[in-house]
């Protein structure tokens, strides 16, 4: 694939110095703290503690930042201990005129990201990823029922928030369920949504005084689930049970869920090469350590869109659908799961799946 003529104007050699992108982002971050030319950075517009354990943070991100769409998931990078750490949050919110996004997060008391997140203010900087993820509704022919444990409640508020807004709203019934009344957040917001949108059911169960959450009590609060699309967001333990009990009932293509754990990829920081897979799960190319996607797919004979390999024209992004890989203008380690990378200043540190 030839190369675009504006991000050739950038590889001429006496542009070198125009070409360093870590110095022009220094720059840009002295003048305004969220200014990148390859970064996007958001600035902490609002924190509201929305339950005992869980915060939300009102963020308005530079120009870089695309879109997203109620279910999505973006990567939130922030330094803990002199490290550049990453990790994934769902949004809590739905794409709106003031474009901001809305993360809320449980924060435990032992992590290494939730706690530094918990404790931004107004004002502070973080950097994020796109959006990525495709969890949402797909059958229009179906009533919706939304089965949330914990944390697995913020992408089901970013789609009721979403379908709430619209003039030809689904069929749809919420089962929530929090250790207590203390750590059940959005109650007034879901109560705002009850209020405009009657005919949305919620149900809230409380597992330290009723039990854990089950199939019996859920056959019992939503008597019709197995003629709605579920979609299925919390604990590991909490999806597993649901998944098994859709397969027993032979109801796994009405299940769609939403895994907060990444996928788990083996870094192996000794490796001297790296296998990245397409889509398909299909060998695509080799990489060896310390060298980047962009150069090492063209070794191996193919010919992904590129224009200034310096990071800057962002020809060369594309989507990693799982492994970790880093950013060598920024040194920063990726998450495991699914974001945006470019391919030019990016090297493997596990394995990847790569949509080429
Ligand atoms: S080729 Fe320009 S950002 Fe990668």
């Amino acid at each position: 694939m030839r190369a675009t003529p504006l991000p050739l104007f950038w590889r001429l050699p006496w542009l070198n110095p125009l070409n360093d992108v870590t110095g022009w982002n220094n720059l840009l971050h002295t003048i305004n703290s969220t200014w990148s030319l390859t970064e996007v950075r958001a600035r902490v517009v609002l924190r509201v503690q929305e339950c005992r354990d869980m915060v939300s943070l009102y963020l308005k991100p530079n120009r870089l930042f695309k879109s997203f769409k109620a279910g999505q998931y973006l990567s939130l990078t922030l330094p803990s201990n002199g490290v550049l750490t990453t990790r994934n949050f769902s949004i809590s919110n739905a794409p709106n005129r003031k474009g901001l996004i809305r993360l809320t997060l449980r924060v435990k008391a032992d992590g290494r990201v939730t706690p530094l997140a918990s404790a931004l203010k107004k004002g502070d900087t973080v950097r994020l990823s796109q959006a990525g993820g495709d969890f949402s509704a797909t059958d229009p022919s179906r009533g919706k029922l939304l089965l949330a444990a914990g944390s697995g409640i913020t992408p089901m508020m970013a789609m009721l928030q979403h379908w709430a807004s619209q003039t030809d709203r689904p069929d749809v019934v919420l089962l929530y369920s929090a250790r207590t009344a203390e750590q059940a957040a959005f109650r007034d917001e879901l109560q705002t949504l009850v209020h405009r949108w009657p005919e949305l059911r919620v149900h809230t169960h409380l597992s330290a005084a009723e039990g854990r959450l089950s199939a019996e009590a859920l056959a019992q609060k939503v008597p019709d689930y197995a003629a709605r699309e579920t979609l299925l967001c919390g604990p590991e333990s909490f999806m597993e049970n649901f998944a098994e009990h859709y397969r027993q009932q032979g109801l796994e293509a009405h299940l769609k869920q939403e895994h907060f754990q990444a996928r788990k990829t083996a870094v192996q920081p000794n490796a001297e090469h790296f296998l990245v897979f397409n889509a398909e799960g299909q060998s695509a190319f080799s990489a060896r350590q310390g060298q980047n996607l962009l150069e090492a797919a063209e070794s191996d004979g193919l010919t992904p869109t590129h224009g200034c390999r310096r990071g800057i024209c962002m020809s060369c992004q594309c989507k990693k659908l799982s492994g970790v890989v880093i950013n060598q203008l920024t040194q920063t380690a990726s998450d495991a799961g699914e974001a945006w990378i470019q391919l030019c200043v990016s090297t493997p540190a596990s394995d990847l799946h790569l949509e080429i």
